[in-house]
C-alpha cells in the first residue's frame, strides 16, 4: 500500500471516531485504572506486564510518571475524587524520590515530573507541584553538557561511552519549559533549546528516518555517530523513537513558537508553519512504514512479507504528536489521521477484549533485544493511549507536557 492509500485508510477509519465511541473507550480506561489501582495501593506498576499483569514496584523506575499520569486523566475525565487523592498520593511519593534523589541520574526526569507534578500542577495550581516542577528541572539541567551542547541520557556524568543523546528527550524537555514559565529564569528554556537544535541536527537523518541514540566526542563535543538501544541495528529505524520525534517536535514548538529565549541563535530555518522543515517527512516515514492492519512492527526492518512483534505503544504516541501538530497545521490531516489510528488501537488492540488484562492497550514492545515486555502492555502505551482519547473528546484539555 502506498503512503497515500494508507492515509486514506487511516482517515476513513477515523470517521468512525464520535463523541459516545471515545466516551465509551475512556469510560472504560477509567474503570480499568480504578480497578488496578486497588491493587497497587501506594506503590506503583512496573515499566510492562507479563502475561497482561503488571508487577508492584515501588516508584524506582523511569515510568512512574505514566501511571500517576492516567490518575490526572482518569480525575479529569470522571471527577471522581478517589483518583485526585491517590495522585496527590503519588506526588507525595514523587516529592521523596527528589529529597532521597532516588534513581534521578538520567534524562528521564520530564516522563517522570512532567506527569506527576507537571499534571498535578495544571489540574490543581498545587503550591506542591509547582515546587517540584523546578526541582525536578534542576536536576535535568545538571545533565547539560556544554562540549556538545546536549542533556546526557544516561550514566555517569561525563562517561565516554555514555557521551550522548536519545531521541526520547524529546519528551522530556517541555519540563525545562514549564520551569522557566514559573520561575522566569531564562536558564531552563535556554538549555531545552540548545538541546533540541543539537538533537535535531544528529539523531534525525538526512532522509528523515532517525537514529535511537547519538554520540559526540567528549574531548571536541563534535558530534561523532549514531547508534541504537532498542532498535533492531544502528541504521534500522526503531518505530517508537520515530513516535518520540513525531510527538518530540510539536510538544518543543509549542514553547518555542510563543516564547523564544533572549540571546538564543534560531539555528534551524523553520517553515511558515514554525516547524523544522523535515517534520512532514518524519511523519511520511512512520507511515509510510506501516504494514497492512496500520499498527506498526517495533522496528521499521520489520514488515508484512519479514513479520515480528507490533508495538502498538509507537502508534498511540504518534497520534498524540499529530493531535499536538494539528494546532500548528504542521501535517495535513493531522487529526484526521489521529483518529484513525485512535480507532484501529480501541478496536482491535485495546485490552477490554481481554478480562483479565490489565493493560489498556495490548500488543506493545519494551525492549526486544533483552527479551523485555514482548507483546505486552507497558505503561507508556496505555497512557499515551488514553491521552489521545482525551484529546479527542475534550479539545480544550491542557496538555501535561
Ligand atoms: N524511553 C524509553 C523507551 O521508549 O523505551
Amino acid at each position: 500500500m502506498k503512503l497515500q492509500d494508507k492515509q486514506k485508510e487511516l482517515i476513513q477509519l477515523g470517521s468512525n471516531v464520535q463523541e459516545d465511541w471515545l466516551a465509551q473507550q475512556l469510560d472504560w480506561c477509567c474503570q480499568q485504572i480504578e480497578t488496578n489501582m486497588q491493587r497497587y495501593g501506594l506503590d506503583f506498576p512496573s515499566a510492562c506486564a507479563t502475561d497482561g499483569s503488571y508487577r508492584i514496584k515501588p516508584n524506582d523506575d523511569w515510568t512512574n510518571g505514566f501511571w500517576t499520569g492516567m490518575l490526572w486523566l482518569a480525575y479529569e475525565w470522571t471527577g471522581k475524587k478517589l483518583f485526585l487523592v491517590r495522585a496527590m498520593e503519588n506526588i507525595h511519593s514523587f516529592q521523596e524520590r527528589l529529597d532521597k534523589h532516588f534513581v534521578l541520574d538520567h534524562h528521564d526526569i520530564g516522563f517522570l515530573y512532567s506527569l506527576s507534578a507537571g499534571a498535578g500542577y495544571t489540574v490543581t495550581d498545587s503550591l506542591l507541584c509547582q515546587q517540584q516542577i523546578l526541582q525536578a528541572a534542576d536536576i535535568l539541567l545538571a545533565r547539560f553538557q556544554q562540549k556538545g551542547q546536549f542533556i546526557q541520557a544516561w550514566g555517569k556524568f561525563g562517561e565516554p561511552k555514555e557521551y550522548r543523546l536519545i531521541i526520547d528527550s524529546l519528551i522530556n524537555l517541555p519540563l525545562l519549559f514549564r520551569a522557566t514559565e514559573i520561575s522566569g529564569d531564562a536558564r531552563y528554556q535556554e538549555i531545552a533549546q540548545k538541546h533540541y537544535h543539537t538533537l535535531l541536527k544528529t539523531v534525525i537523518r538526512e532522509n528523515a528516518t532517525t537514529f535511537h541514540t547519538y554520540y559526540f566526542d567528549p574531548l571536541t563535543g563534535e558530534p561523532s555517530h549514531g547508534a541504537t538501544h532498542q532498535g533492531n541495528s544502528d541504521e534500522s529505524i526503531w518505530a517508537r523513537g520515530q513516535s518520540w520525534a513525531i510527538l518530540g517536535i510539536p510538544l518543543n514548538e509549542s514553547y518555542l513558537q510563543n516564547n523564544q529565549p533572549n540571546g538564543t541563535q534560531e539555528v534551524i530555518p523553520l517553515t511558515n508553519t514554525g516547524f523544522p522543515p523535515n517534520y512532514k517527512a518524519i511523519v511520511d516515514v512512520f507511515l509510510t512504514n506501516l504494514p497492512q492492519d496500520l499498527v506498526p512492527y517495533w522496528d521499521f526492518d520489520f514488515n508484512d512479507q519479514v513479520p515480528s512483534d507490533k508495538d502498538s505503544s509507537a502508534l498511540a504516541i504518534t497520534a498524540c504528536g499529530l493531535l499536538e501538530a494539528e494546532k500548528s497545521n504542521a501535517y495535513p490531516a493531522a487529526k484526521k489521521l489521529a483518529q484513525g489510528m485512535v480507532y484501529r488501537l480501541g478496536e482491535k488492540y485495546s485490552a477490554k477484549s481481554e478480562t483479565k488484562n490489565e493493560g489498556l492497550l495490548l500488543h506493545g514492545v519494551y525492549a526486544h533485544a533483552e527479551g523485555k515486555g514482548i507483546d505486552e502492555p507497558n505503561l507508556w502505551g496505555d497512557y499515551f493511549y488514553f491521552e489521545a482519547l482525551m484529546r479527542l473528546a475534550r479539545p480544550e484539555w491542557k496538555k501535561y507536557w
